[in-house]
Formats: C-alpha cells, structure tokens, sequence
C-alpha cells in the first residue's frame, strides 16, 4: 500500500492505495469528478492532475507506484477543460514515416510560450497523451516579453546564441526527465512538433528576430520547418523528425494559426471571434467564407507588470476578487499582491461602486488588503495609474476586436461566439471582462474559455500529418489587418479608453 495525499477545493485527504492501481479509478473510488470524457481509455488526455514532483500527469495511465501527493484542478479549470475538449478538433492517429523508427515510439508536442513552455508527450501509435509537463521559459531573465527577448539579441553579441541554448537545455532537461522516468531508452522520441510565436520560433532555431521588431516587421521565415533531430542536438531518436509549425506574419505566429486549426467550432456559429490573450493580443474573425486577424500590443498589464501591486499568477496573488475584504488568492495563501484575473474582477466591482469612474479617475490609491492582513506587511492597493495602465491594454484589445469585426463589414451582434484562448483567458472571469470593456459587452454570455490551443495544435500535429493540412488550408485563407496604420484606430483606442460597459 502507499499513501495518497489529494488537494482538493481547498481540503486536503489522505488515502491507502494498492501498489499499481490506477490514479484516475482511484479517485473515482473515493468520490472525487475527474473530467475524463474517453472514459479512462488514455485516448482523450483530459483527465490530468498535478502530482508533486512529476508535473501533470495523465491519472488514468499513472499507476500509483510510491506515496503521492496531487493536487486536483479547481472546478473552473475542469469547466474549461470540458469546452477545451468540446471545441477541439478530435483526430485519428496518423503521425507519419517517423514512427517507424522505433517498436514503442513517442512524439512530443512542445508550445513555446513567452513565459512557459508546455510538453506533451504522446505514444504515436495510439494517439494518447502519455503525460503533460510544463516549464518555465528559462529566457523569461533576460526580459518578460518578446520585445525585451529581440533586444537582448540585437545588443549583445552572442545574444542569439544564449537565448537559443537556454531553450534547447531546457527542453532536453524535460525529455530526459520524461525517459528516465518512464524507462525508455532516448531513441523512443522520434517526433517532436514545436507551436509558439514568431519570436520564439525564430530564437528556437537559431534565427535572428531583430526584423520583428521594425517596421515593416518581415520575419526572417514564416513557414513550416522540417529538420533533423539532430540538427538542434536535442536529446532524442537523432533521425527524429523535427517539425516547426508555419506563423503568419511576425505578430500571428504559429501559436496561433495552429490554434485555430485546432478548433472544431460549433455549426451553429456562422460568425465567431478567437482571441487569445496575452503581451500581444491576437485575435481573428472567423466567417464562413474568410479568416480576418490582428495584433494588438496589449503590454504586460494582465501579467501584473506595470501595477504597482502586480504579480504573476504564482502563490498568493489575489486571482478572484467579489468586494472589500472578499477575494481568493492562488494556493489560499496570505495575499501577496494581485494578478491579472484579479486586477480584472477588482475594476470591475470599483466601477460598480463607482470608486473608479466610466473615464477612469479615482481619487487617490485603493486599499485592496491593508498592511495588518497582507503577506508582505505592507498595504496591498491600487493606484490611479494602475487604473490607466489597465485602462490601456484592455483598449488596446477591444480596438482589435471592434477594428476587425467592422473591417468584416458585420455588426458585434452578428458574432455569435468568441473563443477566448491563453492563460490569462482560463483564469479572467468572462463576466467581469465584459463589465469592464475589456471583452464586448455585446458578447456577454457569449464568450468560450478553450484553454492553451497552442498546445493542442502542436499536439495535433504530433498525432497527425492531417492536421498540417488542415493548418495550410486555414493560412491560406487568412487576411492579416495592419492596426497601426488602420483609419479608424485612433478613434477606437481613444473611445475604448473609457469603460464603456454601460455604453
Ligand atoms: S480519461 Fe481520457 S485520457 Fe484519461
């Protein structure tokens, strides 16, 4: 027997299992609702749970072999997982002439984020994810953003180089890690897909990005990549397929073109929006006859950068907030400061209250959490220019959004869904993104979380050569809209400054 301590909803159990027995029939055993929609197969890979020390794991391939420590999803996440799974593209494995060089071969899906990399590691001949694993993105010291990341290139010598090694170690530490633990010889990973943006893509194999950064902003490729494992000296089968999915242009990268080729929407949308939130917002309008899309730089507001209080989505920040003295933090920790999602509920209810007015003034500094009941001993607040800073970026991402559906010749009315993907879109409630202008107000109600379609493409595209075609056909289908030179920005902007939920 071993002992199994779950965290659940904010309680902690702890159980004896017999050695062997399968994580997810446990669970269910014992009460606890794992979204599994495969039915425990290994086929669908929703059923994941956070084991300490392993990352996320597949519950219904893990057999509990030692004492184990898990954490469950929080029941919003499990929501998003079950419209992650709902609105995915569900596809047969079909991985291609690479898995032919091994008897028992994995393909491993990488989407390299800004902030962190997600892995999933699959079996090729069944298509089921083995496990997920996710890690920081060791280039996040030299600067939060792909800005800060291309400048680093530019002004140092060698920069490139750095950055590139960062990544590459990282990603071999993971692949390592995976083999070791699941005592498979290197030679097994014979596929590895890659979705991420253009910057990132371009410093992952070597290839200088200072062009993204400058009008016109022409990225050095934009297509699909093939190589050879070793090729980037990456711990695997070195006659593995190395695959990098193709980007658009320089701001709608891989991440997202393979993000929306990973979506199945519902028939019943003839007009929908997918908007993935992050630095940079991208969003696209999908009709039934074309794709339009654009970027916007929101800046790093959501990320906690720039407020005076912010912080990432890490231990103790304050992640949900519903009035004074009523909020959630990450980890049920003392508060610590507040992110993003938090930053977004905390407007929200000020312009309720009307602390905070339609034009974005507020009269002095808002006491969030005072010194005597903060983690850090000092008062957690708000401050005017906390305000303008968000005040900022989410007008910056409702410009896009309005630019482009007008741009579509059709009225928000006519969208009947908008798909919110990327971390900050799991974590923000819909509702409170709409009160503060952030989302439509017209799309309340309206509004999907998908959770990271980035890594559900590139982990499409390890199942299946299919998907790569699917992923040409949608860019040849897309329509890129210059926001920065667009007529009707600056009217936008100014106007979406305001919070225009009452208007
Ligand atoms: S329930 Fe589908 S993979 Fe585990």
């Amino acid at each position: 027997m071993h002992s199994l301590k779950i965290h659940s909803a904010g309680k902690i159990s702890v159980t004896d299992v017999p050695h062997g027995s399968m994580l997810l029939e446990v669970l269910r055993d014992r009460g606890y609702d794992v979204y599994s929609p495969c039915g425990g197969k290994g086929t669908c890979g929703k059923c994941k749970v956070y084991v300490k020390g392993d990352g996320y794991i597949t519950s219904c391939l893990y057999p509990v072999k030692s004492a184990v420590e898990i954490v469950l999803p929080e029941p919003r996440e499990a929501t998003i997982l079950a419209s992650q799974y709902r609105y995915s593209r569900q596809m047969d494995p079909d991985p291609g002439m690479s898995a032919g060089l091994s008897r028992h071969p994995v393909g491993v899906a990488v989407d390299v984020g800004t902030t962190t990399l997600v892995f999933h590691f699959v079996s090729l001949p069944t298509g089921s994810v083995i496990e997920t694993h996710t890690a920081l993105n060791p280039q996040a010291k030299f600067g939060a953003d792909v800005i800060s990341r291309i400048n680093y290139c530019i002004s140092n010598p060698g920069g490139l180089s750095v950055l590139q090694a960062s990544l590459i170690n990282t990603i071999n530490l993971q692949l390592t890690r995976f083999c070791r633990k699941s005592d498979r010889p290197a030679g097994d990973i014979v596929k590895i897909c890659f979705c991420g943006n253009t910057t990132m893509l371009h410093i992952l194999l070597g290839v200088n990005p200072a062009s993204l950064a400058f009008v016109p902003f022409t990225p050095a490729f934009t297509g699909e990549k093939i190589l050879k494992a070793s090729e980037l000296d990456l711990e695997c089968n070195p006659e593995g397929e190395l695959k990098v999915l193709p980007s658009l242009s320089a701001y709608v990268g891989a991440d997202i073109v393979a993000g929306i080729a990973s979506l199945a929407p519902d028939t019943a949308h003839r007009n929908s929006l997918f908007v993935d939130l992050g630095t940079n917002g991208e969003i696209a309008l999908l009709t039934p006859d074309r794709i339009w899309c654009c970027s916007t730089a929101a800046g790093p507001a959501f990320e906690g950068a720039n407020i005076d209080h912010g912080m990432g989505a890490l231990e103790g920040a304050i992640k949900d907030y519903f009035e004074p003295g009523n909020f959630q933090t990450i980890g049920d920790s003392l508060p610590m400061g507040i992110c993003g999602s938090g930053l977004v509920d905390l407007v929200a209810s000020l312009l309720k209250t009307s602390v905070i007015r339609n034009d974005g003034y507020m009269e002095g500094n808002f006491i969030i959490v005072p010194a005597e009941k903060s983690g850090t001993s000092e008062d957690i607040h708000l401050t005017p220019k906390d305000v303008r800073e968000i005040q900022l970026a989410k007008s910056a991402i409702a410009s896009g959004i309005r630019i482009l559906v007008k741009h579509a010749g059709l009225s928000m009315n006519e969208v009947d869904a908008l798909y919110l993907a990327g971390g900050f879109g799991n974590y923000v409630r819909t509702e409170s993104a709409s009160e503060i202008g952030l989302l439509p107000y017209e799309l309340a109600g309206k509004v999907i979380p998908v959770g990271n379609t980035s890594g559900t493409g590139a982990l499409l595209s390890v199942k299946s050569i299919f998907f790569d075609k699917i992923v040409n056909e949608l860019l040849n289908n897309m329509n890129f809209v210059e926001l920065s030179d667009h007529e009707d920005f600056v009217l936008e902007f100014a106007m979406n400054m305001e919070f225009p939920y009452m208007r």
